[in-house]
């Protein structure tokens, strides 16, 4: 296997079955050096199961030892300008390198005391941590929760400011109100912090609760505040997770309608404008995208794929960059043919509506599409939709 090819196997998404295995196999490792973790700090084990799980552990070590040697190995095919040992020490010094590198502290006992536990089951648990942080390897989205985070990070400092102020406001207050009444549960104000933390966070352990009539009346004004700011926190990510979608959805289709040949002589500001009216959709193979006799409401452009345009005597085959669904806009005629994916395709797809708005915007591009139409009608002529 070419260091490429191992690159784009250990890239998980790229490789078909092989990576899937890959990654079926990564995920089973994971589980079963956390899962034999967590049973080997089972009290009274025998020493015989003990054994199987210090052996269990040791495969899946060996399994992340390999794991880290690959990806160093392939690192300089992710960073192909840079000379391959500099692209290998950036990777390293990566978050997730540093993850994977972390998961093969287990080997500092084995090397040094000939056993996992040589250094204490706290050891043990500190490492199966770092293995369950590898699941991030199959998590694709989490750049986009980085950045969501980054983004909003100024709303959610405000509002965790606004937190730790009622918190303590709220400690302060019913340590004054309740300090005396109920010494076990606010007597100090660190009681009392552990008090409003509980309530605020609509934790609620019931362990410690107001007696006078008085503290009752601030800890329900407390209980309200922690949910207002609870709702307002998830609200403002929430809101961010959604721009983020957009964002990433926009760019997506930026690439697509780039790399679509129709629209590669337009100025950016077109393409801007085009991206934000298309809608990407892919579609699996031997999926009829419109069907003859049907109303049309949109064409497509073909991004990535191919399809083919049911008509007899031969079917016409459709490729990247090449538009259909155009007459019926043009013609407002009912679909003359059935069209149905060859390949997994992945469609731009312009509504009626739209199309109309770009016939103004864009003449030329919608009378290049006009013009192709009626040569398309002048073929038809001798042909039949099956
Ligand atoms: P529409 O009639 O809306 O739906 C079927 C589509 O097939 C049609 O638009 C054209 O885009 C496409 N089509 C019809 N005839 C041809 C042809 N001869 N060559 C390529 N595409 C065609």
């Amino acid at each position: 296997m070419t260091r490429r090819e191992a690159y784009l196997k250990l890239r998980w998404g790229v490789g078909g079955p092989a990576t899937l295995g890959l990654r079926l196999g990564h995920l089973a490792a994971i589980a079963v050096g956390v899962g034999a973790t967590a049973w080997a700090t089972t009290p009274d084990l025998s020493s015989e199961l003990t054994s199987t799980l210090n052996e269990m552990r040791a495969a899946v070590l060996a399994i992340f030892t390999v794991e880290y040697l690959a990806r160093a190995w392939t690192a300089p095919e992710g960073a192909e300008t840079a000379p391959p040992w500099t692209a290998r020490v950036v990777w390293m010094t990566s978050g997730m390198a540093v993850v994977d590198l972390l998961a093969l502290a287990p080997w500092l006992p084995l090397l040094a005391g000939g056993s996992f536990d040589a250094f204490g089951s706290s050891y043990d648990d500190l490492c199966a941590a770092f293995w369950i942080v590898k699941l991030a390897h199959h998590v694709p989205e989490q750049a986009i929760v980085v950045r969501v985070l980054a983004n909003a990070r100024v709303s959610v400092l405000s509002v965790l400011t606004i937190f730790a102020m009622i918190m303590v406001i709220a400690a302060v207050t019913m340590h004054l109100i309740e300090g005396t009444a109920n010494p076990a549960a606010f007597g100090t104000l660190p009681k009392a912090l552990w008090w409003a933390v509980v309530t605020l966070t609509t934790t609620g352990y019931g362990d410690e609760v107001p007696l006078t009539v008085a503290g009752r009346i601030v800890a329900s004004a407390v209980m309200v505040c922690g949910i207002s700011v609870l709702a307002i926190l998830a609200g403002i990510l929430v809101t961010g997770y959604a721009q983020e979608a957009r964002r990433e959805e926009f760019l997506r289709t930026w690439r697509l309608v780039a790399s679509v040949p129709f629209f590669k002589a337009l100025p950016p500001s077109a393409i801007a404008e085009i991206t934000g009216i298309l809608k990407a959709s892919t579609y699996p193979a031997g999926a009829a995208v419109v069907r003859v006799g049907d109303p049309g409401d949109k064409m497509f452009f073909i991004a990535e794929g191919e399809v083919e345009v049911r008509l007899k005597p031969e079917p016409v085959r459709l490729k990247i960059g090449d538009f259909f669904g155009e007459l019926a806009l043009i013609t407002q005629q009912p679909r003359g043919a059935t069209v149905a994916t060859v390949t997994s395709t992945t469609l731009l797809a312009l509504d009626v509506a739209d199309f109309l708005i770009l016939a103004g915007r864009l003449p030329e591009l919608t009378e290049a599409i006009e013009a192709a139409g009626k040569q398309r009608l002048e073929e038809d002529k001798d042909m039949t939709p099956v």
